[in-house]
């Protein structure tokens, strides 16, 4: 076991490769190298779950007038499971707050269990379903809508 928790930074341009590896080892569809970067480009809000210099997880949030949008939220699977995912959703909503927004939303797989009972145990429910939202190899899946306010 690692010691010693992660620090919370901002994503840079340099972590591209970093964080298109975690990307492709985390998700049966993940995110392109384009999406990423035009991510770390500007288009989104991106923190870093950082762990003795190397990047273990990242968020890529979204700012909609006075909500924030949840569109990316990773922890490295190598390092799962030790609070590290928690912790990034915390400074997620510390972030959101801090932009003066009031709600924080997020779409999630139907099938990830891992993360709704993340959400949910973090102050989120569900407001919607979107059906046949996502890709994935064995056909479509609907998406979970979930709200947590801030
Ligand atoms: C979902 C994810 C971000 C959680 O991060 P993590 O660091 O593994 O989770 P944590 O160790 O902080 O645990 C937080 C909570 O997640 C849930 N959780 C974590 N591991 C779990 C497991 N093996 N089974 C069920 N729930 C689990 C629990 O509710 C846990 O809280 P608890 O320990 O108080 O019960 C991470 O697993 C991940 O990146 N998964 C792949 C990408 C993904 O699905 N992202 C979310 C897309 S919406």
């Amino acid at each position: 076991m690692t010691q010693g928790l992660p620090d919370i930074t901002e994503l840079r341009p340099e972590d591209l490769d970093a964080l298109q590896d975690i990307e492709k080892r985390a998700y049966a569809v993940p995110w392109t190298r384009g999406n990423l970067k035009d991510s770390l480009a500007g288009d989104h809000i991106g923190l870093a779950c950082r762990h003795e210099g190397r990047l273990a997880g990242y968020a890529f949030m979204m700012k909609v007038l006075d909500e924030m949008h949840l569109l990316n939220l990773t922890i490295d699977p190598d390092c799962q499971g030790r609070g590290w995912g928690r912790l990034l959703l915390e400074a997620v909503k510390a972030r959101a707050r801090a932009l003066g927004c009031v709600r924080l939303l997020l779409e999630v797989r139907h099938g990830n269990q891992k993360a709704i009972r993340l959400y949910r145990n973090s102050g989120f429910s569900q407001i919607g379903l979107r059906r046949q939202y996502y890709p994935g190899p064995g056909g479509r899946e609907d998406a979970i809508v979930m709200s947590s306010l801030l």
